[in-house]
């Protein structure tokens, strides 16, 4: 990774020695499908003080639609605004390469991804009924309430 002297240092990961899995399975326990998107994807990273604090996975998905796979921040970091900095650097990034929409999904149980997404401008799209119970070999929970259906969310961008 080229230094980088921008106020934000979000950059493009161009070795995938140093991919944060620590990170990706935060946001994305199931590691079979972290790598098998990350084949096909753009990853990239929030660094402070050159450590990465943050990773954004961008997918393409035809020339017109793009998706945000997995994003997260370290936890000790959260909630100091470093992921909607993220997301809203994967808006540009899909605005400046002329996606007309953007997707990101979340399970049915994740409330604050939920409400940090529609606050952002992301609308509810579709429900993946029982995704995560047909992908996942263990039964989850968060929130006390059973992680079963993915909510995809769209904004268009057009
Ligand atoms: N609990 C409560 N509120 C949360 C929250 C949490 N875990 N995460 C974010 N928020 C709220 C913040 O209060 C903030 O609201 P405000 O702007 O009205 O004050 C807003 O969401 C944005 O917070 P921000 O600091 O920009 O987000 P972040 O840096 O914590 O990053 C995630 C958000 C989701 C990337 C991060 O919490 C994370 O890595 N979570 C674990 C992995 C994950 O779930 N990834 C997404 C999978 S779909």
């Amino acid at each position: 990774m080229e230094p980088n002297t921008s106020p934000i240092q979000i950059q493009k990961l161009e070795d995938y020695n140093l991919l944060p899995f620590d990170l990706l399975l935060l946001a994305d326990p199931s590691e079979t499908l972290v790598k098998q998107y990350l084949k096909d994807a753009e990853v990239f990273v929030y660094l402070l003080d050159q450590k990465i604090a943050g990773v954004v996975v961008l997918y393409p998905l035809d020339t017109y639609n793009i998706e945000i796979k997995n994003i997260a921040v370290r936890p000790n970091l959260q909630g100091k605004g470093l992921g909607t900095q993220l997301l809203k650097f994967a808006q540009e990034f899909a605005k400046e390469n002329e996606y007309d929409n953007i997707f990101i999904g979340t399970a049915n149980s994740s409330l604050s991804q939920l409400y940090l997404y529609q606050k952002l401008g992301f609308e509810i799209q579709e429900i993946k009924h029982n995704f995560f119970l047909d992908n996942y070999p263990e039964p989850m929970e968060e929130n006390g309430i059973p992680v079963k259906h993915m909510i995809m969310l769209k904004q268009c961008l057009k």
